[in-house]
């Protein structure tokens, strides 16, 4: 049995949650955690004591990128553990956004390796796949290899002292073996899920059969909104959690499209998949 539980999201199920613009789930497999994402504040602490979760076990942490909104939740972490972290090794690169209130460049990134590390965390960086643990994969580096998934044009990263594109390269997603077909959880997807998702489906030769987390149809195109509703209406998801970057819209859009195969996957919510 797989159960997910969502800790840190953009909207929370009950007033006492704190809920932030960020994304933490932690995963439970066969009596097993991990820790995919930290959200971007102590709002991670926080809601995982409300919701029972003993923080000194999670040993294993995975994180989506090097955004502010998936790793600035670690820090707060490692005063309870000190997990390995699971990440690509282009995680820590100084990362910028060009959308910011004052017209100036907005820093999106995290914190460097040797301030994780002079706090206890220990890093497996990896562009390969990784078994974190039995049947709990990381998706390794992701191919974007359709027409109408792109990269967020407003990302700029700092390079020999020059500002260039960031193509977030660092984007991993989680896939989940199970006998009903693979799980999938984004962190902002920023990749794109259907790319993610046939990804996953080309490394295991198994169909995906649901998905929780960011998807980062919020600020797409309206191209691109449209081409993935009709890629997920063929690919017949059984359950569908859209999160944190897919924005209100977006969300109710895909209710309208694929009614109670949606979860509205906030703090607070447990989704329990059979195996
Ligand atoms: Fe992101
Ligand atoms: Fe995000």
């Amino acid at each position: 049995m797989l159960k997910i539980t969502t800790l840190v999201e953009n909207t929370a199920i009950k007033a006492r949650f704190r809920a932030e613009h960020g994304l933490s789930m932690l995963i439970e497999k066969d009596g097993e955690l991990v820790l995919f994402d930290t959200g971007q504040t102590d709002a991670l602490i926080h809601n995982a004591k409300l919701l029972g979760v003993d923080l000194s076990r999670i040993d294993k942490v995975i994180l989506s990128h090097g955004h502010y909104d998936h790793g600035g939740g670690l820090k707060y972490l490692l005063d309870y553990a000190k997990p390995v972290v699971y990440a690509h090794p282009e995680i820590f690169r100084k990362r910028y956004s060009k959308l910011s209130d004052d017209g100036n460049l907005r820093y999106i990134g995290i914190e460097d390796r040797e301030f994780f590390e002079s706090r206890g965390a220990r890093f497996v960086l990896s562009e390969e796949p990784i078994e974190v643990v039995k049947g709990v994969w990381t998706s390794g580096f992701v191919n974007m290899v359709n027409d109408f998934e792109s990269v967020d044009k407003n990302f700029v990263y700092e390079r020999d002292g020059e500002l260039v594109k960031d193509n977030v390269d660092d984007d991993l997603s989680v896939f989940i073996e199970l006998n009903s077909g693979l799980f999938v959880l984004f962190g902002c997807a920023h990749r794109g899920i259907i790319n993610i998702m046939r990804q996953a489906e080309d490394t295991f030769d198994r169909c995906v059969s649901g998905f929780l987390g960011g998807t980062h149809l919020g600020p797409a195109d309206e191209l691109q909104r449209k081409k993935t509703i009709e890629a997920l209406r063929e690919m017949d998801l059984r359950i569908m959690g859209p999160s944190h970057c897919t924005g209100l819209l977006m969300t109710s859009r895909m209710y309208c499209e694929f009614g109670d195969r949606v979860v509205f996957n906030n703090v607070g919510v447990i989704t329990v998949v059979e195996d």
